[in-house]
């Protein structure tokens, strides 16, 4: 049995989805070395989970002492060889198949043969991913949830050279991270996303047709029990994400018309408009109270 309980792990991308699964490896005291190709972003990332943790603390939902080993066990680092001795890596890099496959095969010439290759993308097929790779038997998908510290779970995806001890590997990893793992194929989309991704596709198709606003539309489904509407969802996750897992489950799909993109979502990833991260989206974060902005 592969034991990575203990070990060091690489996340790279310091985005939404990598600095909170950061965050989930360092607060269960793993030691987390954090990469993002554009300067600076690692940074950036572990000041903004300052501020969130700061938040936690300050409403009695942290301790102080599980604040301060969440963040002394997160390292920045500027260059992939900074963490040879790793015997995982999480990759949480832009949804973009020939970007994950050239930063695995660079990993290769990096890490241990032992070290196990985990991808938390949301649509693309691990099977591909790992096309080209010399150990594909060593990438596995690892698909968390947003936010990664409050959403239990984790699809464990395997490809069709994914090796089970591998997978069985990182589901004991997610269970003793306090999630709930599920062993899954790689299909597009996977099990949430091929469901989810015809939720959004009909509140974009309704935006379209102008049948409802994207605040009419989510007040009605958090009225019907939805914790959230799928406006304020493809907010949080970003449309630049979301456009592009939306395209990837389409193609992967063969063009199903079940899947198509929609204008409406393009038009906000070319206007910049990507949502919270960006400030505004479906609605406008830029003010303490939040407003709808189309
Ligand atoms: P994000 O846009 O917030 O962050 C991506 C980060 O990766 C950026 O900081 C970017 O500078 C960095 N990056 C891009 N290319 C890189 C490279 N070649 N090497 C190193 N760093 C690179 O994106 P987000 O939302 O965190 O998504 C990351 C991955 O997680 C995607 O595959 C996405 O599909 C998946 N995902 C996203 C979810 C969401 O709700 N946003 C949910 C579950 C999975």
């Amino acid at each position: 049995m592969i034991e990575l309980s203990q070990g060091k792990i690489l996340v790279i991308g310091a985005g939404i989805m990598g600095t909170g699964i950061a965050q989930v490896a360092a607060q269960t005291g793993h030691q987390v070395a954090l990469f993002d190709a554009k300067e600076g972003a690692n940074l950036k990332a572990i000041e903004s989970l300052t501020k969130s943790l700061e938040n936690l603390v300050s409403r009695g939902k942290m301790s102080p002492e599980l604040m301060q080993t969440t963040l002394q066990n997160i390292r920045p680092i500027q260059e992939l060889s900074d963490a040879k001795d790793v015997v995982l890596v999480i990759e949480a890099i832009v949804e973009k198949l020939d970007v994950k496959r050239a930063l695995f095969q660079q990993l290769e010439t990096v890490v241990s043969e032992q070290c196990i290759l985990a991808t938390n993308t949301s649509s693309i097929s691990v099977t591909a991913i790992a096309n080209g790779l010399k150990r594909p038997q060593q990438l596995v998908g690892m698909h968390f949830f947003n936010p990664v510290p409050v959403m239990k779970l984790v699809e464990v995806v395997s490809g069709l050279q994914t090796d089970p001890e591998v997978a069985n590997a990182i589901f004991t990893l997610s269970q003793a991270w306090s999630k709930v793992p599920v062993h899954t194929k790689s299909t597009p989309g996977f099990i949430v996303n091929r469901i989810a991704r015809p939720f959004y596709a009909e509140a974009l198709g309704m935006l379209q047709e102008q049948v409802a606003s994207p605040f009419e539309i989510d007040s009605c489904l958090k009225s019907a029990g939805f914790k959230m509407g799928p406006c304020e969802l493809m907010d949080l996750i970003g449309h630049d994400t979301n456009f592009s897992v939306t395209s990837s489950v389409y193609e992967a799909n063969f063009y199903d018309k079940r899947f198509t993109p929609s204008l409406i979502q393009k038009e906000l990833v070319d206007g910049g408009l990507l949502g919270r991260k960006s400030g505004r989206g479906f609605y406008d974060y830029s003010a303490d109270a939040v407003k709808p902005s189309i």
